[in-house]
Protein backbone atom coordinates (compact mmCIF):
# COMPACT_ATOMS: atom_id res chain seq x y z
CA UNK A 1 0.00 0.00 0.00
CA UNK A 2 1.27 3.45 -0.81
CA UNK A 3 4.04 1.91 -2.78
CA UNK A 4 4.69 5.77 -4.61
CA UNK A 5 5.70 6.73 -1.03
CA UNK A 6 8.54 4.37 -0.39
CA UNK A 7 10.28 5.01 -2.76
CA UNK A 8 10.09 8.88 -1.86
CA UNK A 9 10.92 8.24 1.51
CA UNK A 10 14.22 7.32 0.58
CA UNK A 11 14.50 9.95 -2.60
CA UNK A 12 13.54 12.97 0.66
CA UNK A 13 16.35 10.66 3.26
CA UNK A 14 18.74 11.21 0.30
CA UNK A 15 17.87 15.19 -0.38
CA UNK A 16 16.02 14.26 -4.14
CA UNK A 17 13.28 15.27 -3.46
CA UNK A 18 11.59 18.55 -1.09
CA UNK A 19 9.60 17.93 1.95
CA UNK A 20 5.92 17.87 -0.12
CA UNK A 21 4.14 15.29 -1.45
CA UNK A 22 2.15 17.10 -4.45
CA UNK A 23 2.17 17.86 -8.03
CA UNK A 24 2.78 21.73 -7.64
CA UNK A 25 0.69 24.32 -8.98
CA UNK A 26 2.31 26.28 -11.95
CA UNK A 27 1.08 29.59 -12.03
CA UNK A 28 4.03 30.53 -14.17
CA UNK A 29 5.17 27.27 -16.26
CA UNK A 30 8.85 28.17 -15.66
CA UNK A 31 9.31 27.84 -12.06
CA UNK A 32 10.65 24.48 -10.79
CA UNK A 33 9.01 21.34 -9.16
CA UNK A 34 10.21 22.27 -5.60
CA UNK A 35 8.89 26.07 -6.81
CA UNK A 36 5.88 24.99 -7.47
CA UNK A 37 5.27 22.96 -5.02
CA UNK A 38 6.09 25.80 -2.51
CA UNK A 39 3.22 27.59 -4.81
CA UNK A 40 0.82 25.22 -4.18
CA UNK A 41 1.44 24.88 -0.35
CA UNK A 42 1.05 28.74 -0.68
CA UNK A 43 -1.74 28.81 -2.19
CA UNK A 44 -3.82 26.43 0.25
CA UNK A 45 -2.50 28.59 2.74
CA UNK A 46 -3.91 31.55 1.70
CA UNK A 47 -7.36 30.02 1.29
CA UNK A 48 -6.56 28.93 5.11
CA UNK A 49 -6.61 32.86 6.34
CA UNK A 50 -3.91 31.88 8.92
CA UNK A 51 -3.26 34.26 12.39
CA UNK A 52 -1.43 34.04 14.95
CA UNK A 53 -2.90 32.30 18.02
CA UNK A 54 -4.51 29.50 15.84
CA UNK A 55 -4.93 25.94 16.59
CA UNK A 56 -4.18 24.24 12.54
CA UNK A 57 -4.14 21.05 11.79
CA UNK A 58 -2.87 19.45 8.60
CA UNK A 59 -4.54 15.82 7.87
CA UNK A 60 -2.19 13.19 5.87
CA UNK A 61 0.37 16.15 6.17
CA UNK A 62 3.15 14.28 4.59
CA UNK A 63 6.80 15.26 5.14
CA UNK A 64 5.16 18.44 6.35
CA UNK A 65 5.93 20.68 3.78
CA UNK A 66 2.93 23.00 4.56
CA UNK A 67 3.02 22.37 8.20
CA UNK A 68 6.59 23.68 7.77
CA UNK A 69 5.17 27.22 6.14
CA UNK A 70 2.73 27.65 8.23
CA UNK A 71 5.48 27.23 11.35
CA UNK A 72 7.55 29.95 9.76
CA UNK A 73 4.46 32.17 9.04
CA UNK A 74 2.33 32.34 12.21
CA UNK A 75 2.82 31.36 16.03
CA UNK A 76 0.14 28.77 16.14
CA UNK A 77 -0.64 25.28 17.91
CA UNK A 78 0.19 22.34 15.01
CA UNK A 79 -0.80 19.26 14.74
CA UNK A 80 0.28 17.00 11.68
CA UNK A 81 -1.87 13.86 11.29
CA UNK A 82 -0.91 10.50 9.38
CA UNK A 83 -1.35 6.82 8.61
CA UNK A 84 2.13 6.49 8.26
CA UNK A 85 4.86 6.43 10.95
CA UNK A 86 7.53 6.91 8.47
CA UNK A 87 6.45 9.79 7.09
CA UNK A 88 5.47 11.19 10.47
CA UNK A 89 9.21 10.56 11.89
CA UNK A 90 10.41 11.80 9.04
CA UNK A 91 8.26 15.48 9.12
CA UNK A 92 8.76 16.00 12.85
CA UNK A 93 13.15 16.18 12.22
CA UNK A 94 14.78 19.46 12.76
CA UNK A 95 13.69 22.57 14.59
CA UNK A 96 10.07 23.51 14.80
CA UNK A 97 9.45 27.11 16.17
CA UNK A 98 5.85 26.21 17.43
CA UNK A 99 4.56 23.61 20.01
CA UNK A 100 3.39 20.82 17.26
CA UNK A 101 1.48 17.74 18.12
CA UNK A 102 2.38 14.28 15.46
CA UNK A 103 -0.91 11.81 15.17
CA UNK A 104 -0.30 8.77 13.93
CA UNK A 105 -3.74 7.68 12.71
CA UNK A 106 -6.66 7.63 10.44
CA UNK A 107 -7.76 11.09 8.72
CA UNK A 108 -10.84 10.14 10.66
CA UNK A 109 -9.28 9.54 14.04
CA UNK A 110 -7.53 12.66 14.64
CA UNK A 111 -9.55 14.29 17.29
CA UNK A 112 -10.37 11.57 19.34
CA UNK A 113 -13.46 12.70 21.01
CA UNK A 114 -12.63 16.22 21.28
CA UNK A 115 -14.88 19.35 20.00
CA UNK A 116 -14.17 22.40 19.21
CA UNK A 117 -10.30 22.56 19.83
CA UNK A 118 -8.97 23.78 16.17
CA UNK A 119 -9.44 27.20 14.25
CA UNK A 120 -8.05 25.82 10.85
CA UNK A 121 -7.97 22.08 9.10
CA UNK A 122 -5.82 21.57 6.30
CA UNK A 123 -5.48 18.30 3.68
CA UNK A 124 -3.66 18.54 0.56
CA UNK A 125 -4.24 15.91 -2.34
CA UNK A 126 -4.50 13.16 0.84
CA UNK A 127 -8.83 12.71 0.67
CA UNK A 128 -8.55 9.91 -2.32
CA UNK A 129 -6.75 7.79 0.14
CA UNK A 130 -8.96 8.29 2.86
CA UNK A 131 -11.40 4.97 3.48
CA UNK A 132 -13.95 7.04 5.48
CA UNK A 133 -14.05 10.77 3.93
CA UNK A 134 -17.62 10.93 5.44
CA UNK A 135 -16.19 10.20 8.61
CA UNK A 136 -13.07 12.49 7.86
CA UNK A 137 -15.50 15.53 7.11
CA UNK A 138 -17.40 14.42 10.63
CA UNK A 139 -14.19 14.83 12.75
CA UNK A 140 -13.56 17.78 10.96
CA UNK A 141 -16.67 19.30 12.17
CA UNK A 142 -16.24 18.21 15.45
CA UNK A 143 -12.89 19.65 15.59
CA UNK A 144 -13.55 23.03 14.75
CA UNK A 145 -14.37 25.84 16.37
CA UNK A 146 -17.41 28.12 15.20
CA UNK A 147 -16.03 30.25 12.54
CA UNK A 148 -13.55 27.60 11.33
CA UNK A 149 -11.93 26.83 8.05
CA UNK A 150 -11.62 23.71 6.23
CA UNK A 151 -9.35 23.81 2.86
CA UNK A 152 -9.39 19.96 1.29
CA UNK A 153 -7.86 19.31 -1.88
CA UNK A 154 -7.77 15.40 -4.07
CA UNK A 155 -7.97 14.40 -7.15
CA UNK A 156 -11.39 13.26 -8.74
CA UNK A 157 -11.91 11.07 -12.28
CA UNK A 158 -14.01 12.73 -14.68
CA UNK A 159 -15.38 10.69 -16.48
CA UNK A 160 -15.81 7.60 -14.97
CA UNK A 161 -13.56 4.79 -14.28
CA UNK A 162 -11.71 3.68 -17.12
CA UNK A 163 -8.75 2.01 -18.06
CA UNK A 164 -6.27 5.23 -17.20
CA UNK A 165 -8.34 5.56 -14.11
CA UNK A 166 -8.03 2.62 -13.20
CA UNK A 167 -4.18 2.43 -13.54
CA UNK A 168 -3.80 5.59 -11.68
CA UNK A 169 -6.03 4.20 -8.88
CA UNK A 170 -4.20 1.05 -8.82
CA UNK A 171 -0.95 2.46 -8.94
CA UNK A 172 -1.63 4.96 -6.16
CA UNK A 173 -3.47 2.75 -3.42
CA UNK A 174 -5.09 2.72 -1.62
CA UNK A 175 -7.74 4.43 -3.61
CA UNK A 176 -10.63 3.24 -2.19
CA UNK A 177 -13.68 5.40 -3.77
CA UNK A 178 -12.23 5.91 -7.46
CA UNK A 179 -16.06 6.86 -8.80
CA UNK A 180 -16.46 9.98 -6.49
CA UNK A 181 -16.95 12.96 -8.09
CA UNK A 182 -17.35 16.63 -6.99
CA UNK A 183 -20.94 16.43 -5.74
CA UNK A 184 -19.87 13.82 -2.98
CA UNK A 185 -17.69 15.62 -0.73
CA UNK A 186 -19.39 18.08 -1.02
CA UNK A 187 -22.49 16.43 0.35
CA UNK A 188 -20.46 14.82 2.61
CA UNK A 189 -19.36 17.95 4.21
CA UNK A 190 -22.59 20.13 4.22
CA UNK A 191 -24.09 16.86 6.29
CA UNK A 192 -21.55 17.58 8.70
CA UNK A 193 -22.03 21.14 8.79
CA UNK A 194 -20.04 22.94 6.86
CA UNK A 195 -20.89 25.94 4.19
CA UNK A 196 -19.20 25.91 0.57
CA UNK A 197 -17.42 29.36 0.77
CA UNK A 198 -14.87 28.66 -2.42
CA UNK A 199 -14.35 25.08 -5.31
CA UNK A 200 -11.36 25.78 -7.46
CA UNK A 201 -10.42 22.97 -9.92
CA UNK A 202 -6.30 23.11 -9.78
CA UNK A 203 -6.09 20.67 -12.54
CA UNK A 204 -4.93 23.00 -15.36
CA UNK A 205 -2.34 24.69 -13.20
CA UNK A 206 -0.53 21.25 -12.07
CA UNK A 207 -0.09 20.02 -15.71
CA UNK A 208 3.80 21.00 -16.21
CA UNK A 209 4.45 19.23 -13.20
CA UNK A 210 3.95 15.94 -15.32
CA UNK A 211 6.95 17.39 -17.37
CA UNK A 212 9.38 16.76 -14.19
CA UNK A 213 7.78 13.21 -13.21
CA UNK A 214 7.36 11.42 -16.17
CA UNK A 215 7.41 11.09 -20.05
CA UNK A 216 4.66 12.38 -22.03
CA UNK A 217 1.60 10.19 -22.54
CA UNK A 218 2.35 8.04 -25.91
CA UNK A 219 -0.82 7.20 -28.13
CA UNK A 220 -1.92 3.92 -26.28
CA UNK A 221 -2.40 3.03 -22.56
CA UNK A 222 0.48 2.53 -20.25
CA UNK A 223 0.39 0.64 -16.52
CA UNK A 224 2.27 3.37 -15.67
CA UNK A 225 0.14 5.74 -12.95
CA UNK A 226 1.97 8.65 -13.60
CA UNK A 227 1.89 8.72 -17.39
CA UNK A 228 -2.00 7.83 -16.82
CA UNK A 229 -2.60 10.45 -14.53
CA UNK A 230 -0.89 13.32 -17.07
CA UNK A 231 -3.14 11.47 -19.67
CA UNK A 232 -6.15 12.13 -17.72
CA UNK A 233 -5.06 15.76 -16.42
CA UNK A 234 -4.62 16.41 -20.29
CA UNK A 235 -7.71 15.39 -21.64
CA UNK A 236 -9.37 17.25 -18.69
CA UNK A 237 -10.63 13.86 -17.45
CA UNK A 238 -9.03 14.68 -13.91
CA UNK A 239 -9.79 17.38 -12.13
CA UNK A 240 -7.86 18.59 -8.78
CA UNK A 241 -10.69 20.28 -6.75
CA UNK A 242 -9.03 22.42 -3.60
CA UNK A 243 -12.54 22.90 -1.39
CA UNK A 244 -12.99 25.15 1.23
CA UNK A 245 -15.49 25.02 3.55
CA UNK A 246 -16.48 27.62 7.09
CA UNK A 247 -17.28 25.22 9.98
CA UNK A 248 -21.66 25.79 10.52
CA UNK A 249 -20.70 26.82 14.36
CA UNK A 250 -23.15 23.80 15.56
CA UNK A 251 -20.08 22.89 17.92
CA UNK A 252 -22.43 19.58 18.72
CA UNK A 253 -22.20 18.49 15.28
C1 LIG B 1 -0.08 12.82 -1.95
S1 LIG B 1 0.41 12.75 -0.27
C2 LIG B 1 0.19 14.45 0.27
C3 LIG B 1 1.01 14.75 1.50
C4 LIG B 1 0.96 16.18 2.02
N1 LIG B 1 -0.41 16.63 2.24
C5 LIG B 1 1.69 17.12 1.11
O1 LIG B 1 1.03 18.01 0.58
O2 LIG B 1 2.90 17.00 0.94
C6 LIG B 1 -0.94 11.89 0.53
C7 LIG B 1 -0.77 11.72 2.02
O3 LIG B 1 -1.94 11.14 2.61
C8 LIG B 1 -1.51 10.25 3.64
N2 LIG B 1 -2.60 9.30 3.94
C9 LIG B 1 -2.97 8.23 3.20
N3 LIG B 1 -4.00 7.59 3.79
C10 LIG B 1 -4.30 8.27 4.92
C11 LIG B 1 -5.27 8.09 5.94
N4 LIG B 1 -6.17 7.10 5.90
N5 LIG B 1 -5.28 8.96 6.98
C12 LIG B 1 -4.37 9.97 7.03
N6 LIG B 1 -3.44 10.20 6.08
C13 LIG B 1 -3.39 9.36 5.03
C14 LIG B 1 -0.29 9.61 3.03
O4 LIG B 1 0.48 8.92 3.99
C15 LIG B 1 0.39 10.82 2.41
O5 LIG B 1 1.19 11.48 3.35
Amino acid sequence: MMGYIDSLIAARRAGHVSDHIHLGLFADPSLTLDQAQEAMAAHHLAALDLHDGQSVVDVGCGFGGSLRRIDAQIAAHLTGVNIDPRQIALAREGLWRNPVAWKTCDAAAFSDTRIGWADRILSLEAMFHFPDPEAFFAACAKALRPGGRLVVSTILFADGLDRSAIAVANGFAPWPMPEMILEDPIGMAMAAGFKVQDIQDLAPLCLPGFDWMCPSPPPSLTDHPVIELCRLFQSGAASYPMLVFQAGGNTQK
